[in-house]
C-alpha cells in the first residue's frame, strides 16, 4: 500500500490549491496499484515554539508527525503569498523538521506544485519551499515546475479542478512521483542487499 499525505497552503475553503490537491487525489485514485491518500489539515498546528518542543507537544503537531512519518509520498500545493509560503505552510513544516535530526521529512519523496488565479500560478513559492524541503532531506519529485496559472478559471461548476490542461499537468506530476517512490524503493532495496 502506497500512502500519500496531501498538504493544502491555504485554509480557505474555496481555495484553488486544495481543489488542485483533490484532483490529485483523483488521480493516484486511478493508479493500478494499492493507494492510500490522506489529506492533512494544517490550520490547528499551533505556532512553532520550541518550549513544547519535546514535551507537551499539542495533539495536532502529533497527528501531523505520525501521519508523515507513515506516509511515502507527499504532495504539497501552494499559493504564493507576497512571493513566499503562506506562514501557515512554513508553520507546519518547521514542526516537521523538528527535533532536530529527526524530520519527519527525511527520505519522503514530496512533489510540489503551486496555484493561483494570476497568471504565474505562484510559481514564485516554489524555489523556497524547495530549500526547505532539501534541508529536510526530502527527496522532492524532479519535474518541470507545475504552477497552475489563472487556476480559478480551471474549476468546474461544483469547485473540482477538472479542466483537462490542468488535469494533464497534476497527472505528469503524480506520475512523477510513483516513479520516484519507484527508484526509491530499488535504492534502499540494493543498499539493504
Ligand atoms: C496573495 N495573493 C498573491 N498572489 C500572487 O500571485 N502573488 C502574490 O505575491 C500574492 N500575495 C498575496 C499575499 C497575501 C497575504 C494574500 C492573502 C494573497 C493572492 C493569492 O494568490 C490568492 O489569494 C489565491 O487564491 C490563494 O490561493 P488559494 O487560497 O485559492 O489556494
Amino acid at each position: 500500500m502506497i500512502k500519500v499525505v496531501l498538504i493544502s497552503g491555504s485554509l480557505r475553503r474555496g481555495s484553488v490549491n486544495s481543489a488542485a490537491l483533490r484532483a490529485v487525489r483523483r488521480i493516484v485514485g486511478e493508479r493500478r496499484e494499492p493507494t492510500e491518500v490522506v489529506s492533512l489539515p494544517i490550520g490547528r498546528i499551533p505556532f512553532y515554539d520550541g518550549d513544547f518542543e519535546y514535551a507537551r507537544t499539542t495533539a495536532a503537531v502529533r497527528a501531523a508527525r505520525s501521519l508523515v512519518a507513515a506516509a511515502d509520498a507527499l504532495v504539497i500545493s501552494t499559493p504564493s503569498y507576497n512571493g513566499a509560503v503562506p506562514g501557515v505552510l512554513k508553520n507546519a513544516l518547521d514542526w516537521l523538521s523538528r527535533p532536530d535530526g529527526a524530520c519527519a521529512l527525511s527520505g519522503k519523496a514530496v512533489a510540489v506544485l503551486s496555484a493561483s488565479p494570476g497568471g504565474r500560478g505562484a510559481i514564485d513559492a516554489q524555489p523556497a519551499l524547495m530549500d526547505l524541503l532539501d534541508a529536510c532531506e526530502a527527496v522532492v519529485v524532479e519535474h518541470p515546475p507545475v504552477a497552475i496559472a489563472r487556476a480559478h478559471e480551471r474549476l468546474d461548476e461544483s469547485g473540482e479542478m477538472t479542466e483537462p490542461d490542468a488535469v494533464a499537468e497534476l497527472r505528469s506530476l503524480v506520475d512523477a512521483t510513483f516513479e520516484a517512490l519507484r527508484i526509491l524503493g530499488e535504492q534502499r532495496a540494493s543498499v539493504a542487499a
